[in-house]
């Protein structure tokens, strides 16, 4: 008989699945929940069970607004912030109210396969460009602005999902030109910019919002837990206005008000911050160990980048090998994975595999790099 089911995740007992970009259960902080929750409920303040102000409560969006500017090493106001039930609520919503069907939008090529599905549930016409080393390749983006007029452009600057690559500085600010330039609409999504494992990445795109076309969507769920369904978003007064003034928010106030307090307590105790510390170490040592794993596995039949944060390794597999066939071996021998194919606008990208190291320990990781070899050999 089946187990009644309680996450998203529904895996095999066995099966090492690297395709869960998720956190690996034993880091979901919930002792630092309790304490946040006590501290918050201590107050005995019935505001957070109302209806919430539209962009977020005043005081959350205060303490988060300190939060990002140190991180940033800019300072973000409070006003600039808009309280979302998590990042892939706020693409929603962005989607609904700047797009309309039939609209064509552009992405990164790969990128990250369920914004791809958000953006198909909203029927726009997606269109895929370019990356290299370096992130979007901005020149390619100038040359098909003019012909497609996109809605707008979706893109991960800091340790992508899946390729793990980050924008550099000087396409950055050349992107926020052109954005300024040609009044395009850009949808950043830093969900993993706070997750650098030793040198910080470029400064995100959140600090330049105040060009008045940039969207920096931001999320708990990579730093603290997807469970809490809080995330913002950081752009200026106008765009934000639209949001605030949407009938969503309008009907159901503020979205998350009573989570956004208990995360207030654990920004003002300092428990988001050492948290966050903490994972940094972890997700750096399990990306060292399985980029290892790989090495001594899978030799050079295989190739991929490390990353120097988040929770991806884009494994570049052998030309001729279609890595959704081999998913299909790798299930029979308890390992999966995502296909390239999935981060994919034009259905290319067919001998990738994006292999997460956020769920597993070092031990699951090692075993799941010796099976991957293992059919790979086979199937060569
Ligand atoms: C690039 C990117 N955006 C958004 C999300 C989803 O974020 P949230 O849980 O805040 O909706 C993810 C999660 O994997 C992601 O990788």
């Amino acid at each position: 008989m089946r187990t009644i089911q309680t996450t998203q995740l529904d895996i095999p007992p066995g099966m090492i699945h690297l395709g869960i970009g998720q956190p690996d259960p034993s880091l979901l902080p919930l002792a630092l929940m309790k304490k946040a929750a006590e501290h918050r409920l201590g107050h005995n303040d019935t505001s957070l069970l109302a209806y919430g102000a539209e962009p977020g409560d005043g005081y959350f969006r205060l303490t988060l607004a300190q939060f990002l500017s140190e991180h940033y090493h800019k300072h973000v106001a409070a006003n600039d912030l808009f309280v979302t039930s998590g990042a892939s609520q706020g693409l929603d919503l962005i989607c609904t109210l700047f797009t309309k069907p039939g609209d064509t939008i552009f992405v990164e090529e790969p990128s990250y396969f369920l914004a791809l599905h958000i953006f198909r549930d909203h029927g726009l016409n997606i269109i895929g460009l370019p990356m290299d080393e370096d992130g979007l390749i901005v020149e390619v983006l100038e040359e098909n602005i003019a012909q497609h007029n996109p809605a707008f452009l979706y893109t991960i600057p800091t340790f992508h999902n899946p390729s793990s690559i980050t924008l550099s500085a000087a396409r950055r600010e050349r992107l926020v030109h052109l954005s300024q330039e040609h009044n395009l609409l850009i949808v950043a999504d830093e969900v993993y910019h706070l997750l650098a494992y030793n040198t910080a990445p470029p400064q995100p795109l959140a600090n330049y919002t105040d060009v008045g076309t940039i969207f920096s969507i931001g999320s708990f769920s990579k730093i603290l837990a997807p469970g809490l369904r809080l995330g913002w978003i950081q752009a200026n007064q106008a765009l934000l206005d639209r949001l605030v003034k949407s009938g969503l928010l309008e009907s159901g106030g503020g979205l998350n008000p009573f989570t956004s307090k208990l995360v207030q307590s654990a920004l003002e105790l300092g428990l988001q911050l050492d948290h966050l510390a903490n994972l940094k170490a972890v997700y750096g040592q399990r990306m060292v160990f399985l980029s290892a794993a790989l090495r001594r596995h899978l030799g050079n039949s295989t190739s991929f980048r490390e990353p120097s944060g988040g929770f991806f390794i884009w494994l570049r597999l052998p030309e001729q090998i279609d890595a959704e066939a081999f998913l299909s071996e790798a299930w029979q021998h308890d390992v999966g994975f995502q296909p390239g194919v999935r981060f994919s606008s034009r259905q290319s990208l067919k001998n990738y595999a994006r292999l997460s190291f956020s769920f597993y320990d070092t031990p699951e990781l090692e075993t799941a790099a010796g099976r991957l070899a293992d059919i790979l050999r086979s199937s060569l």
